[in-house]
């Protein structure tokens, strides 16, 4: 493969289509599989199925497996069940998301969300359950998983990043942030746990179970803490002038409620220009990982690019 020299990580030659829809291929048959052997069929089941294999962009398990191969491990047992858990509890949030209680959102994923499809009850316990099942295919013995140090890590990880001090905090302040007046700092407080977290939990987390050095899982922090962010202002300026055809959620939602979001606080383009930025700091720190961090460089990229 030819590389030209100002390219060092390769990623300009990089498909970044064919490596998702590949990524999205597995990821879905494993969500399914791990979903089905670990259920019993029920109202209850129909609910985190609709939810869970609904049309998602897979984006925090792509990245988990993105960076477990920047460490040099390919899609093991652990890093699979690390990406699949992740994927289930950002369902999860999701589907609490969208309740009346919280933004009162009818679309999802391209269809009804899960209180319209089911009911409140059935959508809040299949948001619990989804929650309580990551950790179950997390810490369950499996084959060729045998270093419980290092499922525990990724377990302490997870949990951290979903819990008081990561994602229900983040949603927490956002909640409370409605119609109040926010400042720069705030919002980026909120954005960082509400979204930012799991986006680091998913990468890092990739990172320990692929069995990266010190050094590499602190550089794909700081790469994951500034692609989370640019990620969740991108969600804000799609509010905004997103399709909601191609989305499969409303738009314009957030200034009906008057949600804290960064074009709300400076505009589209200047949101815009932050959002650059931050992508720009991501890219900086993959330059220890060479050629390997490629699908990483693509993806920060696609994030400022996306339509959905
Ligand atoms: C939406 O996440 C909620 C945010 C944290 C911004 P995604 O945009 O990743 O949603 P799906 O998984 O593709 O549906
Ligand atoms: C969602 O943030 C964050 C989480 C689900 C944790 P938003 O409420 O801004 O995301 P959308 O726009 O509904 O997807
Ligand atoms: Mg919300
Ligand atoms: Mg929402």
């Amino acid at each position: 493969m030819t590389q030209k020299k100002s390219d060092p990580s390769g990623s300009s030659l990089f498909e970044l289509g064919a490596y998702l829809d590949q990524k999205r291929r597995v990821i879905d048959e494993r969500l399914h599989t791990l979903l089905t052997d670990h259920c019993a069929s029920s109202r209850l089941f129909e609910a985190m199925h609709y939810s869970l294999m609904g049309s998602g962009k897979r984006l925090r398990p792509v990245l988990c497996i993105a960076a477990a191969e920047a460490v040099g491990a390919g899609e093991t047992e652990l890093v699979m069940r690390t990406a699949c858990a992740l994927e289930m509890i950002h369902t999860y949030s999701l589907i609490h998301d969208d309740l009346p209680a919280m933004d009162d959102d009818d679309m999802r994923r391209g269809s009804p969300t899960c209180h319209i499809r089911f009911d409140g009850a059935t959508a809040i316990l299949a948001g619990d359950a989804l929650l309580s099942l990551a950790f179950e295919i997390l810490s369950e013995p499996a084959e060729s998983m045998d270093d419980p140090l290092q499922q525990l890590a990724i377990i302490a990880k997870i949990a951290h990043a979903s819990g008081n001090r990561g994602m229900a905090g983040g949603q927490m302040l956002d909640v409370g942030a409605q119609g109040e007046e926010t400042d720069l700092a705030s919002l980026r407080r909120i954005h960082e746990l509400k979204t930012g977290a799991m986006i680091e939990a998913a990468v890092v987390g990739g990172a320990i179970a692929g069995g990266g050095t010190h050094a590499q899982v602190e550089a794909l922090s700081t790469y994951a803490r500034s692609i989370g962010l640019a990620f969740q202002v991108t969600d804000d300026i799609l509010n905004v002038e997103g399709d909601p055809e191609i989305m499969g959620k409303s738009t314009g939602t957030d200034e009906l409620r008057l949600k804290a979001t960064y074009p709300a606080l400076m505009g589209l383009d200047e949101s815009k220009t932050y959002a650059a930025k931050q992508v720009a700091l991501a890219l900086d720190a993959l330059s220890i990982f060479g050629s390997k961090a490629a699908p990483l460089h693509a993806i920060a990229r696609y994030i400022l690019e996306r339509k959905r």
